[in-house]
């Protein structure tokens, strides 16, 4: 019998270590699973084209990651309500009549690492976001739902971080305020970057002082590093640092839940990843 087939659409793709994680979960769960890289071209029509060619070939689901995660959105028939609200589709199940079902597991990925994986609880606590972009609106339903005392979202563009209070206030306490109001000394449990701003090797404009002797930063990006942002916590006195790699693993095995029905341990599988990186 044929493997199931899915893939991850996305660009550039070249380097995801998404087939070697669902390799590993099929492995683990005694599956026959075929999961390889696809890459579209850039643009919302190249990208739904290759979904359709991809359902075509008998496919049965497929994450989608930069730059397509918001056209995964709008040509998903339906959406789950984290999905609807998240804006973006990380997940799309084929379903036999040709239908695609969206998710979105980056939630599900970010509070599982924080909760399990680094064993943080986040009830009562209070969780600093700095980053209002697409990853942010992603995460955001699944953080409240662990009842923390505040979520405090600052961006560099206030309105955008003021809209994600609005939209998600319904799940939990959520303010939005601009970095330079941001308070001088330390008053966060959780500090989370969502900025690329690592990237370019800056960091995002806030005090040093803002770490708490206890508090926990955590960098959505991954690197096989630790990440200029992870150094300069580290250095600040932040007591936990982690970047996104545990995140990473945690949103595949939601997705490789939906789509099979098992939940894969995921344990082994961030080590051996953080091995292979050379972590
Ligand atoms: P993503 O999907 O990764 O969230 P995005 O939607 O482009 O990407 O969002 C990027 C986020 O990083 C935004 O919050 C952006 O701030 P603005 O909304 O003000 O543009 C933030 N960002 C990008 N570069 C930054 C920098 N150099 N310093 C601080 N914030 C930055």
């Amino acid at each position: 019998m044929m493997a199931d087939q899915y893939a991850v659409f996305g660009n550039p793709i070249a380097h995801s270590k998404s087939p070697w994680i669902h390799s590993e979960f099929a492995k683990v769960c005694g599956d026959a699973v075929d999961y390889k890289v696809l890459e579209a071209e850039p643009n919302p029509e190249a990208f739904i084209a290759a979904v359709e060619q991809f359902m075509k070939a008998g496919a049965n689901g497929a994450n989608v990651t930069m730059p397509f995660k918001e056209v995964a959105w709008s040509m998903s028939d339906h959406l789950t309500y984290r999905a609807k609200l998240a804006g973006a589709v990380n997940t799309l199940t084929f379903t036999a009549d040709g239908k695609i079902f969206g998710d979105n597991t980056d939630g599900v990925g970010l509070v599982n690492d924080l909760t399990v994986n680094m064993k943080v609880k986040l009830r009562d606590k209070r969780i600093l976001i700095l980053g209002a972009g697409g990853a942010v609106k992603g995460v955001l339903q699944l953080l409240l739902e662990q009842e923390p005392t505040v979520v405090h979202v600052v961006n560099r563009t206030v309105q955008k971080a003021e809209e994600l209070a609005e939209t998600f206030n319904e799940f939990g306490a959520i303010s939005a305020g601009s970095y330079d109001g941001l308070p001088k000394q330390g008053v966060f449990d959780v500090i989370i970057n969502a900025t690329p701003a690592n990237f370019s090797g800056e960091l995002p404009p806030v005090s040093p002082e803002i770490f708490a002797a206890s508090s926990l930063a955590y960098d959505m990006s991954y690197a096989a590093e630790p990440t200029l942002f992870e150094k300069w916590c580290t250095e600040n006195g932040a007591s936990k640092v982690s970047n996104g790699l545990g995140m990473l693993v945690e949103q595949a095995a939601e997705s490789f839940f939906i789509w099979r029905d098992r939940r894969p341990a995921t344990k082994t599988v961030l080590t051996d990843l953080k091995k292979l990186l050379g972590a």
